[in-house]
């Protein structure tokens, strides 16, 4: 979808539609905004430009007339011409034509735009999956920082597997959670999607199915589906009774080539399983040699009690590929992620990703080392669950204030999330739209479960808690609307 990052120059003589429009032509003459390409919508163009909308109908109109775009009913407003095409015999490449051939899927539509209206300023994000920027460790991270200015003599590309002192680090970090990892068996990669994508392209053939809970973090994205693969969802209750009773005959129904899990602090509904039903599932996967990966960015995120033991600590097989990351607990941004296994399959990811990506940032590496050897990490996140803690105390009165009569939800143990059931059947689309609209970003149940149309996930650790609470208010107030 394309934004513009400008915004009109009201002071200017030039009115604004003129403005816009001639800022479109440029995009248009240019190449930049390619002939077949849609236009953002009317609203949304005047939402992003702070303008009326008849500003942009203005706009669009005089383009139109110059023979530049097309309204195309069902599609939208298309750019049909661009200068060359109307006065050159050859025209420029359909870009539009090559876009739509290659092989990796495109986002789903709500992800694309949750992930544009995500820096909207002043927008309140409700859904999102990251800590808020309040809780950046800024001195900790300054600190970091200046220890190893004196240490980095060079940053070259690293071993394949990565900073081989990461690896140590990481080795030594997973040992206290039960897990004996040797740094060979480490991988250090982009962040653990990346781990994903690199199993998908490295470990699984074409047309595999990939057993999952339903609804999952996995449905928000496409690296299975984009290498070919299915995913089959199996519904997850608090107890995952169903869930285990059925894992047996559904992996010999699908012929499933592996299980994908997020036993702690599920992303979406915060769940975690308990230590009986872990010990269940991995015995069940060995008997059927069904692969397992086990998801645990939030493992560390606990708010009331610490969460069992991973799978991968019980596992004396060499079933469990385990992954983990900086990301929720640290800093997206860094980039840094692990997945842990048996060494023959780490060589081959480790392989796959030197042809991808010559290894992820060594300046990264670095700074995650020092993070976990230090001891600043333990530190660190011990202060996040407080304050992940305080936030979801807050997260649980408002819903108790303004939802108690439409909504319900379980209390979270850890985590980001609280997996918001609304108690009337809702348009995911029309309540997100509208939501949009009045400045409320939020991520539906149907990025995680296709036929959801009743939950959302909320997360306390993004917006501030004035916001959280505002944000809350005004979703309870537009839920009301929309059911009457
Ligand atoms: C369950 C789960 N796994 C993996 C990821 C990806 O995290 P990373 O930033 O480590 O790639 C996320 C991010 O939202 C997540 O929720």
């Amino acid at each position: 979808m394309f934004t513009l990052h400008w915004k009109p120059v009201r002071t200017s003589a030039l009115p604004i539609y003129k403005q816009i429009a001639d800022l479109i032509k440029g995009k248009i003459e240019t190449g930049e905004w390619p002939v077949g390409s849609k236009l953002p919508t009317e609203r949304a163009l005047a939402q992003e430009l702070g303008v009326n909308r008849s500003t942009v109908v203005a706009a669009y109109a005089e383009l139109s007339a110059e023979g530049l775009i097309e309204g195309k009913s069902g599609r939208g407003t298309v750019i049909t011409n661009n200068t060359w095409t109307l006065l050159a015999a050859a025209p420029p490449p359909d870009w539009n034509a090559y876009v739509h051939a290659g092989a990796h899927q495109p986002n789903l539509p709500a992800i694309r735009e949750i992930n544009q209206a995500e820096f909207i300023p002043g927008i309140i994000r409700l859904g999102t999956g990251e800590l808020s920027p309040e809780l950046f460790p800024k001195e900790k991270m300054q600190s970091v920082l200046r220890r190893l200015i004196a240490q980095i003599d060079a940053l070259g590309y690293e071993e394949p597997k990565g900073l081989l002192r990461l690896r140590e680090q990481v080795s030594r970090y997973l040992l206290g959670k039960g897990i004996e990892a040797s740094p060979d068996s480490i991988l250090i990669v982009s962040g653990s999607l990346q781990a994903l994508q690199l199993i998908s392209v490295g470990l699984l053939h074409r047309g595999s199915t990939i057993l999952l809970e339903k609804p999952s973090y996995l449905y928000s994205i496409h690296v299975f589906q984009s290498a070919g693969m299915e995913l089959y969802g199996l519904p997850i209750e608090q107890d995952y009774q169903d869930f285990l009773r059925r894992l047996t005959d559904v992996k010999k129904l699908k012929n499933a080539a592996l299980l994908y899990t997020i036993p702690s602090f599920h992303n979406p509904t915060g769940r975690v399983m308990s230590e009986e039903n872990r010990r269940k599932l991995l015995s069940v996967c060995e008997r059927e040699r069904l692969p397992v990966i086990e998801d645990d960015v939030y493992g560390d995120l606990w708010i009331d009690t610490s969460p069992p033991p991973p799978l991968k600590a019980y596992d004396k097989t060499g079933s469990v590929l385990y992954t983990g990351s900086l990301s929720k607990t640290v800093s997206a941004g860094l980039r840094i992620g692990w997945i842990v296994g048996p060494v023959p399959v780490i060589d081959r990811l480790a392989d796959i990703k030197m042809q991808t990506d010559y290894g992820s940032s060594s300046l990264s590496q670095w700074v995650a080392a020092e993070w976990l050897e230090s001891g600043v990490y333990e530190e660190h996140v011990q202060e996040v669950r407080k304050q992940l803690r305080k936030r979801r105390e807050l997260a649980l009165i408002v819903l108790h204030k303004y939802f108690n009569d439409i909504a319900c939800w379980e209390k979270s143990g850890g985590g980001f999330y609280i997996w918001l059931k609304i108690k009337a059947d809702i348009s995911p689309e029309k309540l997100f739209a509208k939501a949009l609209e009045e400045g409320i970003l939020l991520n539906p149940g149907n990025i995680y479960d296709r036929n959801d149309r009743q939950h959302m996930r909320i997360s306390y650790a993004y917006a501030k808690p004035a916001e959280l609470e505002e944000g809350l208010y005004r979703l309870s107030k537009i839920i009301r609307e929309i059911k009457s």
